[in-house]
């Protein structure tokens, strides 16, 4: 009954933990305006055989728009087991096909196959290490699209501000 006990509880200290870790390292758990949806889908300019990747896919509802929208291939990463719950919950509803979620931090995951990397987060607290990744990994003619914040060290080929109450998007083209 004890090891039960204590499994039942390490289980749950790993949630906190991958929910306080996300919180700090990136960012919390704010989800994409829905009105925003999209404008991203707009930016993205996506092809059926184009990949679309998430850096920190929340509960997964973006990826579930470009998926369900363009068809193409989506991949959301996501490193809070109880977000990560959701995107599974959501890729089980889901009727299409190439909707995937992956649970971890995303700086583990290689990014090579991506056509657009979509990033909602605080880039800036990471210093240049995202940006150096991404200019690492991404091929020639990807494009990343930030909502709500600049990358550092990337100089933007557009900031998408439709009136002066909208959310900032910023494009880049590698
Ligand atoms: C601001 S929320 C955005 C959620 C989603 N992208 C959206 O737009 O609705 C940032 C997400 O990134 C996740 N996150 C933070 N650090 C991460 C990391 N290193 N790897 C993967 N996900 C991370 C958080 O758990 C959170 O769900």
């Amino acid at each position: 009954m004890i090891v039960l006990y204590f499994l039942t509880l390490m289980f749950f200290l790993l949630i906190l933990a991958s929910v306080g870790w996300a919180f700090v390292s990136f960012a919390p758990w704010v989800p994409t305006k829905k009105s925003d949806l999209k404008r991203i889908l707009r930016l993205s300019d996506l092809k059926p055989d184009d990949t679309f990747y998430e850096l920190g896919c929340g509960d997964g509802r973006v990826c579930q728009y470009i998926n369900r929208q363009t068809k193409a291939r989506t991949i959301g990463i996501e490193l809070a087991f109880p977000w990560y719950l959701l995107c599974l919950i959501r890729k089980m509803l889901n009727q299409g096909k190439g909707l995937h979620f992956k649970l971890s931090s995303f700086f583990y995951i290689n990014l090579s196959e991506a056509s657009v990397v979509y990033i909602f987060g605080l880039p800036h607290t990471l210093g240049n290490k995202l940006t150096d990744k991404l200019k690492r990994e991404l091929r020639p003619g990807t494009k990343i699209i930030s909502y709500s914040f600049a990358l550092p060290g990337l100089e933007p080929s557009l900031i998408d501000k439709p009136g002066k109450n909208y959310i900032s998007i910023y494009v880049y083209n590698l």
